[in-house]
């Protein structure tokens, strides 16, 4: 099976677990006995009071987007990997009926889950598309902001992600995302037990990293802003469980893993190679 196949199939049960009445989790999240360290308390009570309870359910970001992103009313957003719709709702709410709001996911379930509760909301500036974040089904330079929620980090071909997110944005398009983001050296096999830890299958990218791929698509204004750094003991439980001597690997793990906001602009048509 491959990465994608699997992270589909991870998506489809979670998306199966919040319809069936339940809340959605990842990894650590699943077995553990507290609040997730990385998924609770990201959206304010009464930024999500008048949302369906099942978009909130299904929510398995890492940060918030739609509340960080600037969104101006007439804009068209797309969010990378909608999941069960919640930053679409909060974003078509701001554009307002002048604006629109896609959600871009390849999961049927979540996206089945997404309509549902679109349709509970009561609003029609909203489009739930199927398709993959690595081939956007939307023209050249038709969207004005993209925002994204944790799922760039699942994606096997980032810099595909990128230029595809570059192409299809506006010239002066904004990308605004939250992501995990891996700061400096960590030994592989911490580094994939802390992932897995943190999301459903991640693979996410060094800061460095990061902002040089973005360069490289033709970003520009990059930056990277911390909101979120976890802690060994956030993942105790979890690394304890997966066999990890948690003390012995708790200062490689320290102020590495966190979630952030990545700010980007497509620069202006003129002065850009090959716009
Ligand atoms: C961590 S969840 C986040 C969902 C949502 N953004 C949120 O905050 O709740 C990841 C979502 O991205 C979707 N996804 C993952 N990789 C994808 C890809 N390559 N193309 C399209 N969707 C993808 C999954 O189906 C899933 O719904």
């Amino acid at each position: 099976m491959d990465i994608k196949d699997a992270v589909r199939r991870k998506y489809a049960q979670a998306a199966i677990r919040v319809t069936e009445g339940g809340r959605a989790c990842c990894a650590g999240a699943c077995g553990g006995t507290s609040a997730d360290p990385v998924t609770s308390d990201l959206y304010e009570r009464g930024q999500v009071a008048a949302l369906p309870p099942e978009a909130v359910e299904a929510s398995l970001g890492c940060g918030n987007p739609a509340a960080l992103a600037q969104l101006r009313p007439g804009d068209t957003v797309l969010d990378l990997g909608s999941g069960g719709g919640i930053d679409v709702l909060l974003s078509a709410r701001r554009v307002g009926p002048a604006g629109k709001a896609y959600g871009l996911d390849m999961t049927d379930e979540m996206l089945a889950l997404a309509r549902e509760n679109q349709r509970k909301a009561g609003l029609e500036n909203i489009e739930f598309l199927k398709g993959e974040i690595e081939n956007i089904p939307l023209p050249d330079n038709s969207v004005d902001v993209i925002i994204s929620h944790c799922v760039i980090n699942l994606s096997a071909d980032k810099d595909r992600v990128f230029a595809e997110a570059f192409r299809v944005l506006k010239a002066g398009g904004r990308f605004a995302v939250s992501d995990i983001v891996v700061r400096g050296a960590v030994p592989n096999e911490i580094r994939r037990s802390m992932e897995l830890w943190v999301g459903c299958i991640a693979g996410a990218l060094e800061e460095g990293d990061y902002v040089r791929r973005l360069a490289a698509a033709g970003f520009r204004g990059i930056t990277v802003e911390p909101t979120r750094v976890y802690d060994v003991d956030d993942a105790r439980e979890f690394l304890a469980n997966h066999g990890i001597d948690v003390d012995a690997v708790a200062s490689l793990v320290k102020e590495k893993f966190m979630s952030a906001f990545v700010r980007a602009v497509k620069p202006p048509a003129e002065g850009v190679n090959g716009m």
